[in-house]
């Protein structure tokens, strides 16, 4: 098959959220400390009457409905998910009710689960499938959906929630290169869930970020040799129109694309001008950090990272506002939504920019936790309407989505995060079923019965 990527999109998040600056007083944290020092805006959450099945019925259903996709034509559902609401049945068969009521029964894939990398999973084994012999001719569709909640502590901040519905197939406007890409995998305990009575993770934050650094440093310099091999000349920043990151938070794209930066001067690529390499000059003999292997200089690696990023920081400052800032809009609105951040951040970069994409090459970072990761790459064209990028972006209606919300208090928020720890894993119970902050089409949890069976509504 031929220019095999993602012809549609659709997010959703919860309509309610709550102002990190209004968090940041109530948790008596320094002021700037959530706004500034995570770089975030807002959070959104789910309240009692949504969950990641909802936020994915939602999505799902209204993709369908917008691009005027007959649900018969689907033949590969894949979900992304690390929100545990049962340990066997996945969540693509909630999806099913969907395409069960139109006769189609025919779907293959399920649930793929690691961390916030699942959804990046999910994608490449429809990418894959549509570009194989296996491939039925029918439309593959991806399902990112995560609610990011965490126990009280420095991490809370950083939750969010939210559901991405993207739809795969042949002649794409947003194109896989599937040639170039890198990943790089490990056995580490940066964020798990081990504990199975509850919804939040264990988390070492510093280790976390620091894995995700070390796993973005490898891919991408797999990424240009890779690259290298193929084309015949150097890879370097200046080669992507976009850089995508994986957004738990802002301030980690920032260091992100600034080790990117870093790593172009060390290879002394043509991307990095004079100036900059006088200011990064200092920091040269850090070059060839053979640390990632041995974990006992993980420590001395981390320092170094602290002392150079600042500085590379300032000096990306320019570029970082041209190839990265138009990305991050919905993930520092909604906050971290794990499987979702990357695409979000992605939907981001295409509610601003669509434009002016056509022709353009997007790299993507994506990163999950214990840990796995992968650098990909997008080529886009405009498209044909209905998969065009101009109504992938209309259809998002982004601006809308994140004006419409209602801002909850902190204390309505903690309130709600005890009622979902008392409810989660609970049977017979039914919820308000308060619909009235939801938009019209949004589904919404009823019940759970004796059996602990679910039950949603659609508003
Ligand atoms: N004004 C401005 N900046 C401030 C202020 C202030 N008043 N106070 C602190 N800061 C800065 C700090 O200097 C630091 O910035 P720096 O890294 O550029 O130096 C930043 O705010 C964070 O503060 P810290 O004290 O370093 O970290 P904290 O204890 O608040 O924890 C963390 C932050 C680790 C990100 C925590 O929120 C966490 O564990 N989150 C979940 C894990 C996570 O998201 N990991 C990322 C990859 S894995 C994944 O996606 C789940």
């Amino acid at each position: 098959q031929k220019n095999v990527g993602i012809l549609a999109m659709e997010i959703y998040f919860p309509p309610t959220c709550i102002q990190q600056e209004m968090m940041e007083a109530h948790d008596g944290a320094s002021k700037g400390k959530y706004t500034i020092g995570l770089g975030q805006d807002c959070m959104g959450f789910c309240t009692e009457v949504e969950d990641v099945i909802s936020m994915s019925l939602t999505a799902v259903s209204s993709l369908l409905e917008k691009y005027a996709i007959d649900p018969k034509k689907v033949g590969r559902l894949e979900v992304g998910s690390e929100t545990v609401i049962d340990k066997s049945k996945s969540i693509k068969t909630f999806l099913m009710q969907i395409f069960e009521k139109c006769g189609n029964t025919d779907i293959e894939g399920v649930d793929s689960t690691n961390a916030c990398y699942g959804g990046t999973a999910a994608l490449f084994n429809c990418v894959n499938w549509v570009e194989r012999a296996s491939w039925d001719g029918r439309y593959g569709l991806v399902v990112c959906t995560d609610s990011a909640v965490y126990a009280e502590g420095p991490a809370r901040p950083t939750g969010g929630a939210a559901a991405i519905a993207m739809l795969i197939g042949p002649d794409a406007p947003i194109v896989f290169e599937s040639k170039i890409r890198a990943s790089h995998m490990a056995h580490i305990y940066d964020f798990y869930k081990p504990i199975l009575d509850s919804e939040y993770p264990v988390v070492d934050g510093k280790l976390s970020q620091t894995c995700y650094l070390v796993a973005l440093d490898s891919c991408y310099k797999i990424l240009c040799n890779k690259y290298e091999k193929l084309e015949g000349n150097q890879f370097s920043i200046a080669d992507a129109a976009y850089f995508v990151f994986h957004s738990p938070y802002n301030k980690l794209v920032q260091k992100s694309f600034a080790r990117l930066f870093f790593n172009d001067f060390t290879r002394n690529a043509s991307s990095i001008d004079e100036s900059a390499k006088q200011k990064l000059a200092p920091f040269s003999s850090l070059s060839h950090d053979e640390s990632y292997q041995s974990r006992d200089l993980e420590k001395n690696y981390q320092r170094n990272i602290v002392n150079h990023i600042k500085t590379s920081q300032q000096v990306a400052k320019p570029l970082y506002d041209e190839k990265v800032q138009p990305t991050t809009l919905i993930p520092k609105q909604v906050g971290n939504m794990y499987t979702a951040s990357l695409y979000a951040a992605f939907a981001s970069l295409l509610h601003n920019k669509h434009n002016t994409l056509a022709g353009q090459r997007v790299v993507l970072f994506s990163y999950g936790s214990g840990s796995t990761a992968t650098m990909f790459s997008l080529k886009l064209n405009e498209g044909q309407h209905p998969f065009s990028l101009s109504n992938i972006a209309s259809v998002m209606n982004v601006k809308e989505k994140l004006e419409s919300r209602n801002e909850l208090t902190p204390e309505k928020f903690v309130e709600i995060m005890k009622l979902m720890e008392h409810r989660y894993g609970a049977k017979d119970f039914v919820t308000s079923k308060d619909c009235s902050l939801l938009a019209p089409g949004t589904y919404y949890l009823t019940e759970v019965d004796s059996k602990y069976r679910r039950f949603y509504a659609k508003k």
